[in-house]
């Protein structure tokens, strides 16, 4: 693994690799066994969209590894005022040990692969959302003991999250099942890798979505940088995409509930439900630490 642009990109066995690399630097984080494996080196954080989780999980966990961070916005960067990413990065590259990205286009994550001479992180893109998938699928390993054989469940707008979830749980033999309005499904070109790999269906019937669902999960109606939608989604998706009590008697008795956050309670999801699966929702939020850590740890030691 070279860098960490979407999970379609990496086998089975390089996923399997993370998250047990994972569940060791959680163990070590949790019994202050410190390790300095990325002492002296520096990852560069440019952020194109607003964030909470992924900036301060990145910051942190390069602390812990003993190295460190920069944050870069937009704002700062010569890239908002037109230099290219060809230019960037091959320059970021000649400072930097590695690049984590927040963007829009996930060309430009690609490019700065294809240009730069380090390894570069999607840390989400409107296409992908690799980082957050490697917590979940740590987190629902944490809670059910095994991955292959459950059934996971999205409901919602088909987006970043749902690429990703299709593309991680797929190949991690999970059964994937989608509840999402006709226009608004996840990429098509991965819905069909996913129904010749594994075990996936798309729907817009959220309770045969969710039908004997091991794990449910959903994300907000309009992502960042779809704002202006919001109306027009909430007009499609109201009353109807939200995981509630109603949906979670279909799902099987014992079901999880994850949501990448953050929540919009009253919409995707209830705050009955969302508080009824914190425990799980938060285990969830705090394994994007070391999920990190472990991808940082393997692409940058
Ligand atoms: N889930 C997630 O990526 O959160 P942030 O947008 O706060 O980073
Ligand atoms: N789909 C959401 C995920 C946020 C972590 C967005 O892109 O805004």
């Amino acid at each position: 693994m070279k860098h960490l642009l979407k999970l379609a990109d990496l086998s089975a066995d390089e996923i399997l690799d993370i998250l047990n690399l994972a569940d060791q630097l959680k163990y070590e984080r949790n019994n202050n066994i410190e390790h300095h494996i990325l002492k002296g080196k520096t990852l560069g954080m440019i952020f194109q969209k607003s964030s909470t989780r992924t900036r301060v999980s990145f910051e942190t966990g390069m602390y812990q590894l003993g190295g460190q961070a920069l944050f870069l916005s937009n704002r700062d960067l010569q890239i908002g005022r037109g230099e290219p990413v060809q230019d960037t990065a091959r320059v970021l590259s000649r400072y930097l040990d590695g690049i984590m990205i927040r963007t829009f286009e996930q060309s430009e994550v690609e490019d700065f692969a294809k240009y730069g001479s380090i390894p570069i992180i999607n840390a989400l893109t409107d296409y992908a959302h690799p980082c957050q998938v490697l917590a979940d699928l740590q987190t629902i390993r944490e809670h059910k003991k095994t991955l292959a054989g459950l059934k996971i469940c999205y409901i919602g707008d088909g987006n970043n999250m749902t690429n990703s979830i299709i593309a991680g749980c797929i190949k991690m033999g999970m059964a994937v099942s989608v509840g999402c309005p006709k226009n608004y499904q996840p990429d098509a070109a991965l819905m069909q890798w996913a129904a010749e790999n594994g075990d996936f269906t798309c729907t817009d019937d959220v309770f045969a979505a969710a039908k004997d669902a091991d794990v449910l999960y959903t994300d907000v109606w309009a992502s960042m940088g779809q704002e202006g939608e919001f109306e027009a989604r909430k007009a499609v998706f109201e009353g109807v995409y939200q995981i509630n009590d109603k949906l979670m008697s279909v799902a099987r008795s014992d079901a999880m509930v994850l949501h990448c956050l953050p929540a919009h309670r009253g919409e995707e999801i209830t705050a009955e439900v969302f508080e009824a699966h914190a425990g799980e929702i938060f285990d969830e939020a705090e394994n994007r630490l070391h999920a990190q850590k472990a991808v940082m740890v393997r692409l940058m030691a």
